[in-house]
């Protein structure tokens, strides 16, 4: 039976997960496959000990045990960040070795150059465990979705900032108090700057739209907003409207130009998004001849995102096997067909928005706030407005119909100068039901 040789790069959370996977299901995978998969060497920044179940394992710190061995036909990137990850890659694929990486951040900013890199060489970059982590979710639009066009992906690719917002929205806890903590539990990052500014998930969301579309695009093109600003009040509010509050990731299809957003958006309570809880992701896809499809599980984890990569090695082991490298391009689409198009501005978007104005509570406050979001064509749709002792303003909820983003800029921005205002507006937006 031919013996496939994997090489790892990194022992963390997601490397030992993914040595745990190959070792409990050797037997189902060469069932399955009809091959072998053995992993040979672990490159690391320090020696340790493996567990005493990978005794056969060579475990190193000299690159060249890994990229120079001609045994190794598979190597795992699994250390994260661009650099080393990026030149380790691009030495893997110069030896002519296939590529398996969970790097959503690496892929988002340098993930061209890679897979240039690789199509050079004919050799495949598997990277299911880059986004949603144990989902399968590459796979859904490489294969599953192949006879689509996709028409839109609304998604909640982020556990950390999900599971903050539903701690917010259950115990009505404020935003600090909840990341610290998720810190103290081990569920956020000591630095979560990615997970709770939307980063992470807008790495996540460009390598969605280039497999969904087959289009490039850069990251600096993608709106991006985190949930720190979410107010524990601007929960409970949502709640009043029939809302839940969520980090949606956000992309539409409309041909010649293509919305790639990320931000906390109010989400229908009716929408099976809004009913996603804790650290789980989930994934809403339109396409136009399958319809809605929704996929969930868990986005992270030791043995969740364990399976995503075991599962790349064993397509690439398959294909070794068959004499069918690339027989599915990495990127769904062939690489001479990707094309570049124009990501629409966040400034031309129109939705309905929910705007909290913080004014002092005298006569006629209302009428001028309706005043002038009337005089940019923003129409209200419904108003919430709570009483309070507080001497530093009161609470005045307005739910738009549909407006213009740069519209609704111009509007806040006017409003927010005048005496009345007491603090800052906060403008979410809304997603409509026909999402
Ligand atoms: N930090 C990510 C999250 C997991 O919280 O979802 C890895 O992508």
């Amino acid at each position: 039976m031919k013996t496939i040789n994997i090489g790892i790069i990194g022992f963390g959370t997601v490397g030992s997960g993914t040595a745990q996977v190959l070792m409990e299901q050797s037997r189902r995978i060469t069932r399955r496959t009809g091959v072998n998969i053995c992993l040979k060497t672990v490159l690391v920044r320090s020696l340790r000990r493996l567990p005493d179940e990978l005794a056969d394992v060579t475990v190193t710190c000299e690159p060249d045990d890994l990229f120079a061995d001609p045994q190794i036909d598979i190597i795992v990137e699994l250390i994260g960040g661009i650099e080393p990850a990026r030149s380790y890659i691009l030495r893997a694929i110069e030896e002519g070795k296939h590529v398996v990486t969970a790097n959503k951040a690496l892929l988002s900013q340098c993930g061209m150059e890679i897979f240039k890199a690789a199509a050079a060489k004919n050799v495949e970059i598997g990277f299911e465990g880059s986004v949603a982590g144990g989902i399968p979710l590459i796979k859904t639009f490489k294969e599953g979705l192949a006879a689509n066009r996709i028409v839109s992906i609304m998604g909640i690719l982020n556990g950390t900032a999900n599971y903050i917002l539903t701690e917010m929205t259950d115990h009505g806890l404020p935003f600090a108090e909840v990341l610290k903590d998720a810190q103290a539990k081990g569920y956020a990052e000591a630095d979560p700057t990615y997970d709770i500014e939307g980063i992470d998930t807008a790495h996540k969301l460009a390598i969605l739209v280039t497999m969904a579309y087959g289009i490039e695009v850069k990251l600096s093109d993608i709106a991006v907003e985190g949930i720190s600003r979410i107010d524990p009040i601007d929960v409970d509010l949502a709640r009043e409207f029939g809302y839940r509050i969520k980090l949606l990731a956000i992309s539409r299809n409309h041909g010649e130009h293509f919305e790639v957003r990320v931000h906390p958006t109010l989400v229908p309570e009716s929408h099976p998004l809004a009913a996603i809880s804790g650290a789980f992701n989930s994934v809403h896809i339109h396409g136009d001849m399958v319809g809605d499809i929704l996929l969930y599980g868990p986005g992270a984890g030791k043995l969740a995102t364990g399976s995503a990569v075991v599962a790349d090695i064993i397509d690439i082991s398959r294909n070794i096997l068959h004499g069918a490298i690339n027989r599915v391009s990495s990127l769904s689409y062939l690489p001479e067909y990707i094309e570049t198009r124009q990501i629409t501005p966040i400034s031309e978007l129109t939705c309905p928005y929910y705007l909290r104005f913080t004014t002092l509570d005298q006569p006629g406050v209302l009428a001028t706030i309706a005043g002038i979001l009337g005089k940019y064509g923003i129409s209200i749709e419904s108003v919430i407005q709570k009483a309070s002792r507080k001497r530093e303003g009161v609470p005045i909820v307005v739910r738009t119909y549909e407006a213009r983003e740069a519209d609704v800029v111009k509007a806040l921005a006017e409003i927010d100068r005048l005496p009345i205002a007491a603090a800052e507006t906060v403008k979410i937006r809304i997603l409509t039901q026909e999402d």
